[in-house]
């Protein structure tokens, strides 16, 4: 990847920021990530409308072998794509009401065995799993009408801090 990423330190934990420079990175990026990811994990997708988050999901739905079409979940709250090396739940929490309809939701699928993404998540799901990898995505504020986002890695928890040291040279 032509990215120069930035380490820094937070909480102890190692955050990776990576400048993505068009959709089609956004979807090399997340098969890179769908390589790292295990049953129960969960990831954590935040930034504006428009900032790549479904690009990204479909990436790494791409990653895990899934054939289908990962498209925005934002009408149906969220998907479940069975198909691919791992069952992968895709939620859309914009309409959801607050941390206890995150937890009522009654998805068709084991969130132990599965891998859950999750669009607007931020600051409503984390309790679902110990471990999260927060994704934050940004537009560079000097390429409003570019194509350039800014990927935060945010790992939270020992297991996603040991695996984005593999992720990037
Ligand atoms: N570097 C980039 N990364 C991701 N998407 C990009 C990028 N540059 C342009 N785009 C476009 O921006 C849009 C992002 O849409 P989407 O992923 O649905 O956003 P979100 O889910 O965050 O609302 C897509 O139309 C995509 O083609
Ligand atoms: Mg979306």
């Amino acid at each position: 990847m032509s990215v120069n990423p930035a380490r820094s330190v937070v909480g102890g934990a190692t955050a990776v920021a990576i400048e993505v420079p068009t959709a089609e990175r956004m979807r090399e990026l997340g098969g890179r990530l769908a390589v790292l990811l295990r049953p129960g994990d969960l990831i954590v997708l935040s930034g504006p409308l428009g900032a790549g988050k479904t690009v990204l999901a479909q990436g790494i739905a791409a990653g895990l072998g899934i054939g289908q079409t990962v498209t925005s979940p934002t009408f149906v709250l969220a998907r479940v794509y069975l198909d691919g090396r791992l069952p992968l739940v895709h939620v859309d929490a914009y309409r959801l009401g607050g941390v206890a309809e995150a937890d009522d939701l009654d998805l068709d699928a084991d969130a132990d065995s599965s891998v859950t993404i999750v669009e607007w998540g931020a600051g409503l799901v984390e309790g679902l799993a110990q471990d999260h990898l927060e994704v934050v995505l940004t537009r560079p504020t000097a390429d409003q009408a570019g194509e350039v986002r800014t990927v935060r890695l945010l790992p939270s928890g020992p297991s996603w801090t040991e695996r984005l040291r593999g992720l990037l040279p």
